[in-house]
């Protein structure tokens, strides 16, 4: 079997411990930290979280250990409740939200572990580099692509049922927890677009408003793109929104071969 080991300088080496003090319920996270300002190795630093003075949320935890414990700490958030889509990063060994993650569901006793999004460039810490993600989003043109003049005085109309179509794909906050779960897109994700964009592609190909459905599926008819989904499901497993892009890339899939009948 092959093996493979990682260059000295990317090996994950154990960091500091910081004990809480007075503290009679505590949990212990284990946080990935790097830093582009240094020539140090990766590491992992523990914190002991007094629970009886958290918030119940792993991004609560987070604001504390930052604001109370080490300023250092880099990562992302925003909204604090499942929308923005900025606390993205692997908590436990999935791929979820901070702010919406309970510490009391993170199943280990021990520490929780918690990551940056896997197989992404690393900012800083748990920040991610999502740069060439959020191209890959930008190259689907994802707003409304039209021909006829828009009426007058009012916006395009849907008919329920067609309104109806966009359940379950409008929700996506493009937070990247599905792309980033894609053993393809890990492998591929320099030109399979990955879980989250074809989710997007979708949403704008089922919109009855958009008249550019031909030029969308032509655009993603190629071997790399579209194709190299292979049906995993890790991306309808992790998304912390419960949609399922799988679901998306094969009714994608399904229009290709009906248009070519
Ligand atoms: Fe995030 Fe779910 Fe959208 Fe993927 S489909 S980007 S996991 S909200
Ligand atoms: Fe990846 Fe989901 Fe397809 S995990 S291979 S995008 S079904
Ligand atoms: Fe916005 Fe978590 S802070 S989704």
């Amino acid at each position: 079997m092959a093996e493979f080991t990682l260059p000295k300088n990317s090996r994950i080496t154990k960091g500091k411990h910081f004990a809480a003090k007075d503290a009679k319920k505590t949990r212990t996270f284990k946080i990935y930290r790097w830093s582009p300002d240094d020539d140090q190795n990766p590491r992992t630093d523990t914190y002991e979280v007094d629970l009886d003075k958290c918030g119940p949320m792993v991004l609560d935890a987070l604001i504390k250990i930052k604001n109370e414990i080490d300023p250092s700490l880099t990562f992302r958030r925003s909204c604090r409740e499942g929308i923005c889509g900025s606390c993205a990063m692997n908590i436990d060994g999935t791929n979820t939200l901070a702010c919406i993650c309970a510490i009391e569901s993170c199943k280990g006793k021990g520490e929780v572990p918690i990551y940056p999004l896997p197989h992404m460039p690393v900012v800083k810490d748990l920040v991610p580099d999502l740069t060439h993600f959020y191209a890959q989003h930008a190259s689907i043109r994802p707003w409304l692509r039209t021909q006829t003049p828009a009426p007058s005085g009012r916006e395009r109309l849907q008919s329920p049922a067609d309104r109806k179509q966009l359940d379950g794909l409008y929700e996506c906050i493009l937070c990247a927890c599905c792309s980033t779960s894609c053993p393809s897109y890990w492998w591929n994700g320099d030109r399979y677009l990955g879980p989250a964009i074809l989710l997007q592609a979708y949403r704008w190909i089922v919109d009855s408003r958009d008249e550019d459905t031909g030029a969308r599926l032509d655009e993603l008819e190629d071997p790399f793109k579209l194709y190299r989904c292979h049906t995993i499901m890790n991306c309808a497993r992790t998304c912390p929104k419960g949609l399922n892009p799988a679901k998306a890339i094969a009714e994608i899939k399904k229009l290709m071969v009906a248009r070519k009948v």
